[in-house]
């Protein structure tokens, strides 16, 4: 895989390769998130960073990669602050914008509009969530996340045993986690849903074609049994046509600090692509001090892992430590 001025607009692009090789390029970039060193490698250069649906980690941590790069970066966070409520086209937004910028993360209510953004774009574009399509950056970070969860376990990510819990139907992070996954060896799927928020059908029939196992089940105890990893999501209430129905499925699913140790097996990572949700409780607060909630392990790998998506598109991976120094702030309490 060639990352040089590539698009990333779905995990399906990826092979196995070039997933390695954005994990070995976020491996080096932990001196630099932990401001243990500083690097100047991106600078002049600007980011596109347009979010027209809501996104704190995401929108935050992909500028936060970019400035430890040494970029700018140039926030556009609604709708209603684009030119998109005047009636004009994602093409040309794209033309426009991509005159301004030397990437752009775009996130778009729609799916598949970052790839018609893409097209009319002059520079890289990074999909930072269409609709409930995908989500790319979120499965590395996850994946990136799960890799190092399972290495510090003895284990790695082939023949993994992975509970997907909640709204898999309009989750994208799922969506794209799932897809990600299937690249390794006889991954064993438990999809935990109620009957109406399954895995969409075509994600579903893609691993089994790709001979990974999959149980189906609407229950949480029994469901997270026997598994390394339990992922659990948000019901995602804005996708549903009513909301009303949406409440239905709030709180369906509650992991707990009394369920998990009950049901699940010692050191189960519990991980979720946030925000969890404070009243439906799909991860209590109760787990906080669990030592296997990877939650912050996966926001904080996330700008790692955006980090080496810049430096691999813009084609500076191996320049990042030559103009590299130590930090001269107090830096103590990271890591
Ligand atoms: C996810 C998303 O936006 O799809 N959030 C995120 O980017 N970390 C998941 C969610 O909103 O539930």
């Amino acid at each position: 895989m060639d990352f040089k001025g590539q698009h990333i607009l779905s995990v399906s692009q990826f092979d196995r390769a070039g997933v390695e090789r954005v994990f070995a390029v976020a491996d080096r970039m932990r001196p630099y998130a932990l401001r243990r060193r500083v690097t100047r490698v991106l600078e002049g250069a600007i980011l596109g960073n347009m979010f027209l649906e809501p996104s704190t980690r995401t929108r935050v941590s992909f500028g936060s990669a970019f400035n430890l790069l040494g970029g700018e970066v140039r926030d556009t966070t609604e709708v209603r602050a684009s030119s998109l409520v005047k009636g004009e086209s994602l093409y040309d937004t794209a033309r426009v914008l991509s005159g301004y910028s030397d990437v752009i993360v775009l996130r778009h209510w729609q799916e598949y509009s970052v790839h018609e953004f893409a097209e009319a774009s002059r520079v890289p574009v990074i999909n930072g969530g269409d609709g409930a399509n995908e989500h790319p950056s979120q499965a590395l970070l996850d994946l990136y996340t799960i890799r190092n969860e399972m290495a510090a376990r003895g284990a790695g990510v082939d023949e993994l045993r992975i509970a997907l819990v909640g709204d898999l139907k309009f989750g994208r992070a799922v969506h794209s986690l799932s897809r990600l996954l299937g690249l390794y060896k006889r991954v064993q799927f438990k999809l935990i849903s109620p009957p109406e928020l399954q895995l969409p059908e075509h994600h579903r029939r893609e691993l089994l074609d790709a001979g990974h196992e999959i149980v189906v089940s609407d229950r949480l105890e029994s469901g997270i049994q026997d598994t390394s990893i339990v992922y659990v999501t948000r019901v995602q209430e804005e996708r549903f046509p009513d909301p009303a129905e949406a409440e239905r499925y709030r709180g369906l699913f509650r992991l707990n600090q009394a369920i998990y140790t009950e049901h699940c097996e010692p050191n189960t990572v519990i991980m979720h692509p946030l925000p969890r949700n404070e009243q439906a409780g799909e991860v209590s607060t109760d787990l906080n001090d669990n030592p296997n909630l990877a939650i912050f392990r996966q926001t904080d790998n996330g700008i790692l892992v955006r980090m080496a998506l810049f430096a691999l598109l813009l084609d500076v991976a191996e320049q990042v430590d030559e103009a590299a120094r130590e930090v001269n702030w107090y830096s103590g309490r990271r890591g």
